[in-house]
């Protein structure tokens, strides 16, 4: 039986993913800031535990009391919409320390028991940003890029052990708690002399011709763990699929 440890199962794509390993006979070690009962089905093969990526005693915790694992689902990760002008150094800071330096350091926290063994892969939630530029997601876009770039290079190195990375990029979905879990109220970002300039983007925003569905990501996610190809990225999502096509 296999073992997957998801960072962020507490709501949308992690949340859905876990479901989704775990509907197919999997152990699922389900990683939240604050673990929640009753989120996912009741078994013997779910765990739950307490990890917030951004502090390192944390993610020790967290790997220590998880034991050995095959599979790392790197998916915890926060927003930011506005112009980048306005936008916090503080809060860019905080961008950064969840969905780039909270990436890095899950990894660099399962590559010993994963190259020891000669087997694991690590999966990366990164966006489709990654895939087109997108106005007024700049620091997001900066934060998912770096795992993009680090997840190409990391992906030589660890196959030398026979550990594989990827690299799954979903597109935009309104269902999740993404987008409510922004800290920053997009309207506290937007200046006065960039109103005419975001309107018609917002207006865009909220009528996407096509969007991102947590199915589709859970598999994607499930597709990029199970490939033996050394395929690197996977586009979750028809809107995603269809920037991939272009980029
Ligand atoms: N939804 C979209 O449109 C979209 C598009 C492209 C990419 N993505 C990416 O997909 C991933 C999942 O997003 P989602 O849409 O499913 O959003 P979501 O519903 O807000 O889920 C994000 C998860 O990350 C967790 N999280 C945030 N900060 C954390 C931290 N410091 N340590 C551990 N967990 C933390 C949240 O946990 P708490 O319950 O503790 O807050 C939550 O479970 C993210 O990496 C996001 O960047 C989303």
């Amino acid at each position: 039986m296999k073992t997957v440890l998801i960072t962020g199962s507490s709501s949308g794509y992690g949340l859905e993913t876990a479901r989704h390993f775990l509907a197919r006979g999997w152990t699922v070690i389900a990683t939240m800031r604050t673990p929640r009962e009753g989120l996912l089905p009741a078994s013997d093969r779910v765990r739950l535990l307490p990890l917030d990526v951004t502090v390192p005693e944390s993610i020790k915790a967290a790997i220590e009391a998880a034991g050995p694992i095959d599979v790392l689902v790197n998916n915890a990760g926060i927003g930011v919409v506005g112009a980048f002008e306005a936008t916090p150094m503080s809060h860019v800071r905080k961008v950064f320390e969840t969905n780039t330096l909270g990436v890095m350091a899950m990894t660099q926290a399962v590559i010993p028991q994963m190259r020891a063994r000669r087997s694991g892969v690590i999966v990366n939630v990164t966006s489709s940003v990654t895939l087109a530029s997108m106005p007024l997601a700049a620091a997001c876009t900066a934060s998912k890029q770096a795992i993009e770039g680090f997840t190409g290079s990391l992906a030589h190195e660890l196959g030398a052990f026979d550990v594989r990375v990827r690299l799954v990029e979903p597109g935009y979905a309104p269902t999740t708690r993404f987008t409510a879990n922004i800290d920053i109220p997009v309207t506290d970002l937007i200046p006065e002399a960039y109103a005419d300039f975001a309107q018609p983007i917002f207006a865009d925003f909220a009528n996407p011709p096509l969007t991102t569905k947590e199915s589709d990501v859970a598999g994607a996610v499930w597709l990029a763990v199970n490939d033996a190809s050394d395929r690197l990225r996977y586009p979750a999502g028809p809107d995603a699929v269809a920037l991939a096509q272009v980029a």
